[in-house]
């Protein structure tokens, strides 16, 4: 058998086990340290950005707090993109409030505007303003995110950024991760640089970002003794895990070329294939990292499903995945609210994520295009 070849796995840098070992030679094991905030700084640099950085123990964990720091509570409705990662929705119940879905466009795949819009005006004429916003760069693909924050602003309703996969990607010459009131972003295994598990909230001050560091080391009180007036929680990043990440941020402009590199490779794999759309930025505004390279198939005219080829290459050994299912038909999402039309379900039904790592070898890419090759002719 032929070894497996992984849609995303971690790539080491190299200098990860300086950082590291630093922290155990000053026996700065836990909880915090100097890499944690020597991280904190590095990708605040690199978003190029006056914003605040909090290194924490998961995106989701900041997708969280970014829900409490905007004020969701139960009851409050949340939008949130559908066609993502089950933990863009999540914390919204972790809250007790309520999800309320939207579909796709079909350029960046991620929010679309206009069923947004829709959507704040149905809920406000139902009664309920919705609390906060939280659309995703899925992909890495940027969404729409001007028109997004337009309409936020417009409503004056908050927009928690979901930047978990995106780091790197650029809208108009800014950063993913810099849009929102706050933003997330996630260095779990399988994102383009990796803690082996962690995330990041971007806070527009230090008082707000004081405030999620706060909530993230259990909610102290300012006392000798512990005294706690809110609900805190254990989400902080230790010491140790942020020696990866400051290792990894040396190799990050790196990653994200060679991810863009597994996209043009798929473009040339696929150029004279009818019936297969390999995903790209649908103008210069748009700069994508390309943390996962993706195609769909329209069945009618390539003569093969998607689900033909993921199974051709499983066959031998390489990893491909379907399109993220949307939340809405998700059994523990379906029963609520959604607006939009089918882009994300046919996205789903049509869509494939292919092998997409930064540290897939020449013999390795080779195979892939050699399977492809096969499975195609
Ligand atoms: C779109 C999206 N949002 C949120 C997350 C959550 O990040 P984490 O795994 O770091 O909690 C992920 C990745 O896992 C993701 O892909």
């Amino acid at each position: 058998m032929n070894s497996r070849i992984w849609l995303s796995s971690p790539h080491m840098g190299g200098n990860e086990l300086k950082y590291i070992h630093e922290a155990f030679d000053t026996n700065w094991i836990a909880p915090l340290g100097p890499n944690v905030t020597g991280f904190e700084d590095d990708l605040k640099q690199f978003l190029n950005t006056q914003k605040e950085v909090g290194a924490l123990a998961s995106g989701t964990a900041a997708i969280h707090l970014g829900l409490i720091l905007a004020g969701v509570t139960a009851g409050d409705e949340v939008i949130c993109q559908s066609m993502t990662f089950s933990a863009s929705a999540n914390p919204i119940l972790y809250q007790g409030a309520t999800p309320v879905f939207i579909d796709s466009e079909p350029e960046t795949w991620n929010m679309c505007p206009n069923h947004l819009e829709a959507a704040i005006k149905d809920r406000i004429a139902k009664g309920k303003k919705p609390k906060a916003i939280i659309p995703v760069h899925l992909y890495g693909m940027p969404a729409k995110i001007d028109e997004i924050v337009a309409i936020a602003n417009k409503y004056e309703i908050a927009v928690i950024e979901d930047a978990a996969e995106s780091l790197g990607s650029t809208y108009k010459g800014k950063n993913c991760g810099t849009f929102g009131e706050y933003a997330a972003l996630s260095f779990n295994g399988n994102k383009i640089i990796t803690t082996s598990g962690g995330g990041a909230i971007v806070c527009n001050d230090e008082a707000a970002k004081k405030k999620a560091i706060f909530l993230a080391t259990q909610a102290r009180d300012d006392a000798p003794h512990y005294q706690h007036s809110e609900i805190g929680y254990n989400y902080r990043m230790s010491n140790i895990v942020a020696g990866i990440g400051r290792g990894q941020m040396e190799v990050l402009d790196k990653h994200i070329s060679l991810r863009r590199d597994m996209q043009v490779l798929y473009k040339n794999i696929f150029k004279d294939v009818n019936g297969v759309t390999v995903f790209e930025e649908p103008n210069d505004n748009y700069f994508s990292n390309h943390w996962l390279s993706c195609i769909t198939v329209d069945e009618k005219i390539a003569g093969f499903s998607r689900e033909d080829l993921r199974l051709a290459l499983w066959e031998d050994n390489i990893e491909s995945r379907p399109l993220w299912k949307p939340m809405h038909l998700q059994p523990i999402f379906e029963k609520y609210a959604y607006y939009g039309t089918n882009v994300s379900e046919n996205l789903f039904n049509n869509g494939l994520c292919l092998p997409s790592g930064s540290n897939l070898t020449t013999q390795e890419k080779e195979r892939i295009t050699q399977v492809i090759a096969a499975f195609l002719a």
